[in-house]
This record gives C-alpha cells, sequence and structure tokens, in this order.
C-alpha cells in the first residue's frame, strides 16, 4: 500500500486503529440490521432479515451490536476525558476560532484569491466536524435507542410521548448517519482526489510526508521544531476555544 521512494510519518496508534474498526463494523452492523427493520417492505430487507434467521434474531444482533457501541462510544469519552483532564493529552478535537478563519482561507484559496491553503493542525475543521457529529450521534442514538429498549422504565419516570419521539428521532437519525458516512466519509476516505484510490493512514497508521506538510503544517513543525518555508506563513494562530 505504500509508495516507494515516499517518507512516512506515524500519525496514528494501533489502539485508534483498532478503535476506528470495531466502531466502522458496529455501525455498519446497526445500520443493516436497524434500516432493514425500518424498511422491511423492501426486498432487500426482507432478504437481510430472513438471512439473519428472522426477525428476532435480527432485534437481538441489533441490540447487541447496540450494547457494543455504546461501550466502545463510552470507553472513548471516558479515555479522552482523562487523558485530557490528567494525563496532559493535548485537545486535538477541540473547536478552536482558527477552525473558522481556516474555512474562510481554504474558501480563498480553493477560489484562487490566496497562494496557501489554511494551516491546520493535527485535525482540520472536516475532520473535527466529523468527529463532534459523530459523537452527538453516538449520543443520541444511545439514549434513544435505551428508550426504545426498556419503554416501561423510561416512561416510570418521564412523559410517554418520548417513547414515539425517542422512535422518530432514532430513525431519522439512523438514516442522517448513514447518509454522512456513504457521501461525506466515504467521499473523504476514497474518492477525493487528494486521497484516490484510497486514504490508507487507518489502515498502516502512517501518512506520506509531504501530505502531511500540506494538510498539517502546524503539527509538523511543532514535531520536528522546524518553520516551513513556502506553505503560508504566520504564528501558531489564535486557539481560544469557542
Ligand atoms: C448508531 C447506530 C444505530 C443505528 C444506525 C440504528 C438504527 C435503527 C433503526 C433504523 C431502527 C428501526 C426504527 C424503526 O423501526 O423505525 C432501530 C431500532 C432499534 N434500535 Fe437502533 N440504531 C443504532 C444504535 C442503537 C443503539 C446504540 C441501541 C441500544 C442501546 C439501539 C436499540 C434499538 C432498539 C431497541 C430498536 C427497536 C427495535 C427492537 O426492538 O430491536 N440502537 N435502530
Amino acid at each position: 500500500m505504500e509508495k516507494a521512494n515516499t517518507e512516512y510519518i506515524k500519525r496514528l496508534s494501533g489502539y485508534r486503529i483498532v478503535e476506528h474498526w470495531l466502531n466502522a463494523v458496529a455501525f455498519a452492523l446497526l445500520v443493516i440490521t436497524g434500516l432493514s427493520q425500518r424498511f422491511h417492505e423492501y426486498s432487500i430487507s426482507e432478504w437481510i432479515i430472513l438471512s439473519l434467521g428472522g426477525i428476532d434474531t435480527t432485534r437481538i444482533v441489533h441490540r447487541t451490536t447496540g450494547v457494543v457501541f455504546s461501550v466502545l462510544t463510552m470507553f472513548h469519552i471516558g479515555t479522552a476525558s482523562f487523558g485530557v483532564l490528567f494525563r496532559k493529552w493535548q485537545p486535538t478535537m477541540v473547536i478552536y476560532k482558527k477552525d473558522f478563519t481556516d474555512v474562510m482561507d481554504n474558501l480563498k484559496y480553493y477560489f484562487g484569491l490566496t497562494e496557501h491553503p489554511a494551516r491546520c493542525d493535527r485535525f482540520d475543521y472536516k475532520q473535527k466536524f466529523e468527529y463532534w457529529g459523530v459523537i452527538a450521534g453516538g449520543m443520541i442514538m444511545i439514549a434513544t435507542g435505551l428508550a426504545l429498549w426498556f419503554p416501561a422504565l423510561v416512561t416510570a419516570f418521564l412523559p410517554g410521548e418520548l417513547i414515539p419521539a425517542a422512535k422518530a428521532l432514532h430513525t431519522n437519525e439512523a438514516v442522517l448517519a448513514f447518509l454522512v458516512i456513504i457521501v461525506w466519509h466515504i467521499y473523504n476516505a476514497v474518492f477525493s482526489p487528494e486521497v484516490f484510490p484510497l486514504d490508507t493512514v487507518i489502515f498502516t497508521g502512517k501518512i506520506a510526508k509531504e501530505r502531511m506538510i500540506h494538510e498539517h503544517p502546524l503539527e509538523y513543525e511543532r514535531m520536528f521544531g522546524v518553520t516551513l518555508e513556502g506553505h503560508g506563513q504566520g504564528t501558531p494562530e489564535e486557539t481560544t476555544p469557542v
């Protein structure tokens, strides 16, 4: 997968690679078993449900995978919070004012109004947008999934209207998440001209040096204690969390 004569830099740990693939498999299973229940009238749904052994098994697979997905999400949030608060991990996914100016800088660059793209750090604004979308969407799916699973328990404390509302939210968020992953994530990881035919970082954990300089110049400069020439100027930008 790696090209000969290309220098690579380590970007992701083995832990993050495994975490990503566990999430991807759990999410795919949830989409398949969830949407086939929602759109059961389609022949492909019928085929999926029958292949899994019927509606009861499909529901069991969905709920079991839901538990796995919930544990993965909570573990991620727990370890990330602990790491940032007590282990001096860099909060690289926090949204800063600079992310908004980066959007404008890149728009100017794409329209040919400036010579250099935005100087991004470890994660750019598109990656942060996707990350927080997954976290927020995941929390919604877990909360509404649990409400659908334990309606009697939930309505013992909260109004009954919450259950149909949870169902509508669970279904619509499922369709939205599926479309975002198919259109946005797969485009960025496979079809975007910058990575086509495949962004291999999530397989190998390594990024080509030239790509890192182009996409994450600030991280590169910090990592190697250098100032890049010809990649735009500027001191580390304002990093006030918003
Ligand atoms: C994050 C990805 C998820 C997706 C894409 C997804 C998708 C779906 C869809 C489309 C339905 C059918 C709703 C309908 O019939 O209108 C459904 C039902 C359901 N989901 Fe999820 N879901 C996800 C996560 C979860 C989680 C984390 C849980 C549990 C904690 C869960 C528990 C349930 C339950 C209990 C049902 C009702 C069907 C049944 O009784 O098995 N889901 N899901």
